[in-house]
């Protein structure tokens, strides 16, 4: 297939999925508008209709509550068969919520990033004021009200807001997570994707524990951080908030606004990044559980995304690299597994090639992944990656994730942000 026949097909997957106001993550999976693929269908868009573009980041503005935090998931009112829907977040307990329906959890905070893109790319000077206050209130709300030890890292209190749901780093949390009681739910993940390709029940359950707890708190900020009994300082997540951090400084700057606020944040996360996540043993970055206080020992794909932030030192970047991305007992394609990059280690236990985010590979991580590795000069290795990414859609659609040993696709078809990433890496912009 011709390049242009793949950046038509990736057009049409976001034209399939656009409700005109914002684009669905996937047309039967996902119909409502998530945080951080409404960023990355941005980036997509703004491709070929940077207004369109700019309409899907003002639409998920819609949903910030007005203690700041952007929501994972607005749901703009639109009819549909997907659990957890509004009535079961009950957000309304809460004074901060907003007036259109959203969940009551965040996600990671990648929009800063992609409005510096698009202002660098377009000149959209007008958008970013427009913009700006919103994205600085996001970040405020999550160096504060989520931040438990004064460090200036955010706390995760949902594995969802890791946007990595049932990743193996979570499992520690969930072994000591036993819900005493589960309201009434039905589950609608599995109607469209097959059960062994979704988070298995106990994982499931304990996703809706969670929320169970948090409606019964009202969504106080204080008390979700005294008592919600899954919190964790998120690699990724705290890597892509650095960046973006740095991301909002230039919009920042370019529009002559004061930075000292943004400078104190960049300063603190820097000097406690490496202390609270660098296991220099392993030459890897761990998740926290900051409940317990204890570092998660296990082996992830988050462990690359500080390249993303430019956050490891040389020697740093060259033992994540050497040691694990390129090692063929862990990430590097070897024996039956043919496609970059498995977002579990295969030295885990619990990786698993078709399951969610226990293991298949994810064209997002892969672009982050790839955006790293430039950052420290390991060009080749990068376009492997963005060659095998645009082979593995080529072949099998834009499909959510792929098994990476024959690239099988897996999970929901006409997937946005893969689409979107389609566009961005066929990009000579990119
Ligand atoms: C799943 C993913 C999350 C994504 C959402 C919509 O919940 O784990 O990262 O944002 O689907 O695509």
């Amino acid at each position: 297939m011709s390049t242009s026949s793949l950046i038509n097909r990736a057009i049409s997957v976001l034209r399939l999925n656009d409700t005109g106001v914002f684009t669905k993550p996937g047309p039967h999976q996902y119909p409502h508008q998530w945080n951080w693929d409404s960023a990355l269908i941005a980036l997509g868009l703004s491709h070929f209709d940077l207004p369109r573009a700019q309409t899907e980041i003002r639409a998920l503005l819609t949903g910030q509550w007005q203690d700041g935090m952007v929501p994972s998931v607005v749901y703009h009112s639109v009819p549909s068969d997907y659990f957890p829907n509004p009535a079961f977040w009950q957000i309304e307990n809460s004074v901060n919520a907003p007036s259109v329906p959203t969940t009551g959890i965040t996600q990671p905070p990648l929009l800063a990033t992609v409005v510096r893109m698009l202002h660098d790319r377009h000149s959209i000077a007008g958008f970013v004021q427009e913009v700006y206050p919103a994205l600085l209130r996001w970040h405020r709300w999550l160096h504060t009200d989520r931040d438990v030890d004064g460090s200036a890292l955010a706390c995760i209190i949902h594995p969802w807001e890791s946007g990595t749901d049932d990743s193996p780093r979570w499992l520690h949390l969930f072994e000591r997570i036993q819900p005493e009681a589960l309201p009434e739910f039905q589950r609608g993940d599995t109607r469209h994707v097959a059960a062994t390709e979704r988070p298995n029940r106990t994982d499931y359950e304990r996703f809706i524990y969670l929320i169970d707890v948090f409606r019964k708190l009202n969504y106080a900020a204080s008390e979700l951080l005294a008592h919600s009994p899954f919190l964790a300082q998120d690699i990724l997540f705290n890597a892509i908030l650095f960046r973006a951090d740095e991301d909002l400084h230039t919009l920042a700057v370019s529009l002559q606004q004061p930075t000292d606020e943004i400078d104190g944040w960049l300063q603190k996360v820097r000097m406690n990044f490496d202390a609270r996540f660098w296991n220099e043993n392993a030459g890897l970055y761990y998740d926290y559980d900051a409940r317990t206080g204890k570092t998660i020992p296990v082996n992830t794909a988050s462990t690359f995304l500080p390249l993303f932030a430019g956050l490891p030192s040389e020697m740093q970047a060259r033992r994540l690299i050497e040691e694990h991305l390129l090692n063929e007992a862990e990430y590097a394609p070897a024996g039956d597994v043919h496609h970059w990059v498995t977002t579990t280690s295969r030295a885990e236990p619990t990786w698993e090639p078709r399951r969610y985010w226990r293991g298949p590979a994810w064209i997002i991580m892969n672009w982050f992944i790839l955006k790293g590795l430039r950052r420290y000069g390991y060009n080749e290795t990068a376009e492997l990656i963005r060659q095998d990414t645009l082979g593995l859609m080529e072949r099998e659609g834009f499909r959510e994730y792929y098994d990476p040993r024959d690239g099988s696709g897996c999970g929901s078809t006409d997937f946005s942000w893969s689409a979107a990433l389609t566009l961005e890496l066929s990009s000579s912009s990119s």
